[in-house]
């Protein structure tokens, strides 16, 4: 049986997707729902051996899936992991290899059509942030033919940011099941004032996380 999948775009980089698609791993796992989080390309990750691996998206998922930093764990969760903290595209040449969005796509499928319950994919950096040279993390989302969540900060300027996303996903069809606003550090405005600003426009429904929130349980139930 294929699983329920969500696409987690980001409205940028360094905002939160892996803290929200932890958070809602976690808040799934607690339901006792099945659930498999995949980071499939990553850049700017240090080998296994290095103790900084831990601050990496894979062991940040593959701790929120109760599973252990091991070599099958990490391949199975992130196939495309490279060592530059570069676009993954720029990081891979570098390493000698290359990303196709065919191989991406078709890898992703399978993992679609092979799992039970739900799949969370974290894409990489913002919506349009290339993820090979020739294709976006739209294009990505959008040969996948999947729902959409959209991780936004809060920080000043994070309303625009999230908008835009939230509009281009509409203008190219893609279901969007929510936006999660992950608090940003040190932001001047109160998160339930960005949120709101970011309801009154997006259609779908909003969620804020404060710092060091749990996945609230009303998002979960959307996914
Ligand atoms: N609501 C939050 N509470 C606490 N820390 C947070 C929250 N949101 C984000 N962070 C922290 O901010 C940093 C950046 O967030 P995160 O790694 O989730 O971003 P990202 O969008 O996944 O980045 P990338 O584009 O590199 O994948 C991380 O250290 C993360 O733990
Ligand atoms: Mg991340």
């Amino acid at each position: 049986m294929a699983a329920r999948t969500v696409f987690v775009a980001g409205a940028g980089t360094e905002i939160g997707k892996t803290y929200v698609t932890a958070a809602l791993t976690r808040r799934l796992r607690g339901q006792g729902r099945p659930v498999r989080t995949l980071k499939p390309l990553a850049s700017g990750v240090p080998p296994l051996s290095d103790p900084a691996f831990a601050e990496s998206d894979t062991a940040r998922l593959l701790d929120a899936q109760g599973l252990a930093v091991a070599d099958e764990h990490v391949e199975a969760c992130s196939p495309w992991l490279f060592a530059a903290p570069l676009a993954p595209d720029q990081a891979a040449v570098l390493e000698g290899r290359s990303v196709a969005l065919a191989d991406l796509v078709a890898w992703c499928r399978a993992q679609i059509a092979c799992t039970e319950g739900t799949l969370i994919i974290e894409s990489v950096g913002g919506l349009m942030s290339p993820v090979t040279e020739t294709a976006t993390g739209l294009d990505w989302l959008r040969e996948l033919a999947v729902p959409a969540l959209l991780v936004s900060g809060s920080y000043l300027g994070a309303i625009s940011h999230a908008l835009t996303a939230r509009e281009t996903l509409r203008l190219h069809g893609v279901p969007l099941l929510a936006v999660a606003v992950s608090e940003s550090e040190g932001a001047p405005a109160p998160l339930s004032t960005v949120a709101a600003a970011i309801a009154r426009h997006a259609g779908v429904p909003v969620f804020g996380l404060r710092r060091g929130d749990a996945c609230p349980e009303a998002l979960a139930d959307l996914v």
